[in-house]
């Protein structure tokens, strides 16, 4: 992925480097007494359990372990509430066929069932948008409940003429919200996660 780059619309150029779209330490935010923060190595036990419980034993626990490992550009954070770990979310590199445009795919997202519908999950979308919006990513994809995402600015990815990489998928709940629009294809294109999600399917 290193070395991808983009052309802003007022002609400056960024370019994709590993730690562009990496969690900074200062990447911190409390919301009453819940803190997001980046991911950090004693939180793995718990990021897995989150994900295992509120997957119900899917291959969401096992993805993020091996995109640990695998992905330069892994961008986690987790919801903390003094030492207990309520919530995940995790980003990686998404790309467009046929564009060397590089993204970001929005999974999984999940909080422990006891927490959740008290905003953690939605504190967790939030600041990651703006992480990445922040450090110059152009355009984050999620394929999940069209009716939780738009109200973080998620809308209907075929209005972009972007698809998903998987068939049969519903297109609403195909969404991306986008920060740079004058960058995406206008033909748009199929978009894929990493592969790491396909092998585990
Ligand atoms: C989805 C999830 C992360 C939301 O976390 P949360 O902390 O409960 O979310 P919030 O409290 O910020 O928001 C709650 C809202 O999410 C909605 N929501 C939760 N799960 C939903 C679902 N499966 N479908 C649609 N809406 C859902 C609730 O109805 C509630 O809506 P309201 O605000 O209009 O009442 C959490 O329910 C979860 O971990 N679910 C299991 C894993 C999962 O499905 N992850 C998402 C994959 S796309």
């Amino acid at each position: 992925m290193t070395g991808h780059v983009l052309r802003r619309s007022d002609g400056s150029i960024w370019q994709l480097k590993s730690e562009k779209w990496g969690v900074e330490e200062s990447s911190k935010v409390m919301s009453g007494m819940i803190e997001i923060r980046k991911e950090e190595p004693a939180d793995q036990d718990a990021v897995r359990i989150i994900n295992e419980i509120a997957f119900e034993q899917g291959p969401e626990a096992a993805i993020v372990d091996k995109l640990r490992k695998s992905c330069k550009e892994y961008c986690s954070f987790v919801a903390v509430n003094q030492d207990t770990v309520m919530g995940h979310i995790l980003f990686t590199p998404v790309t467009i066929d046929g564009s060397n445009l590089i993204g970001m795919g929005l999974a999984p997202v999940a909080v422990l069932p006891l927490y959740q519908k008290q905003g953690i999950g939605s504190s967790l979308v939030r600041h990651g948008l703006q992480h990445l919006q922040r450090s110059g990513c152009p355009f984050v994809i999620v394929l999940g409940h069209p009716e939780y995402y738009p109200r973080f600015g998620f809308e209907q990815a075929s209005h972009y003429k972007l698809k998903c990489q998987w068939k049969g998928v519903p297109d609403e709940a195909f969404m991306v919200v986008i920060f740079d629009r004058d960058v995406l294809p206008r033909e748009g294109g199929i978009t894929r996660y990493r592969a790491e999600f396909d092998e585990a399917m």
